[in-house]
């Protein structure tokens, strides 16, 4: 049987191993926002990844999209570097596969065969989208804001539908190159909220 100090002593030894892995973590991903080009809005030729969940930071196939949604969240890569461009949280968004006959004709343009995305910063006062689902008017499922119920209708260049937006999401351009989803273009529109956000 170990001894009280022998105890004390494994105690001590276990919590600065702990407090050592707890630190390399912090610094590791301390290192990844500040990564060269982590807050640069996306690029051109940028690949998109998954923001959230168990496949975090690969690569999004446009077969991982359930038709007709819901969205997932999204973060640019920079393809050269392996850089995710998650040090700016303006730079994160929704993507979300509809049937391209539903889409207006700038909003298809803008699509990869029906994926379309956007900023997931709410133009009113710079909340994430975080819901889709059946519209406060109409029978269509569009994007919403919780914070104060507006909703962007993804088919028509996420236009705000209901609730206080000012103004549309900003638009990010997307083909499908190479099983991938690659961005054409920089944001279209503004990003963030009415107060600069
Ligand atoms: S921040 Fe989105 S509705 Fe107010």
């Amino acid at each position: 049987m170990s001894s009280p100090s022998d105890q004390t002593r494994r105690t001590i030894i276990l919590t600065a191993l702990a407090t050592a892995v707890h630190a390399s973590a912090a610094r590791s991903a301390a290192a990844e926002e500040d990564a060269p080009g982590s807050d640069l809005r996306p690029q051109k030729a940028d690949v998109l990844v998954f923001a959230e969940g168990d496949h975090a930071g690969e690569v999004i196939k446009p077969q991982d999209l359930t038709p007709g949604g819901p969205f997932v969240r999204a973060w640019p890569k920079d393809p050269k570097t392996s850089v995710i461009r998650k040090g700016s949280r303006l730079n994160e968004v929704v993507v979300v596969k509809l049937d391209p006959a539903e889409l207006d004709d700038d909003t298809r343009a803008r699509s990869a065969d029906g994926i379309v995305a956007y900023s997931v910063i709410c133009s009113h006062a710079g909340c994430p989208i975080t819901a889709w689902g059946k519209a406060a008017q109409g029978d269509k499922d569009v994007l919403k804001c919780v914070c104060h119920n507006s909703e962007f209708d993804p088919r028509q260049s996420a236009q705000v539908v209901f609730g206080p937006a000012p103004r549309r999401l900003a638009a990010l351009p997307l083909a499908a190159a190479d099983g991938s989803l690659t961005v054409i273009g920089t944001f279209i529109g503004k990003v963030g909220a009415q107060q600069g956000g």
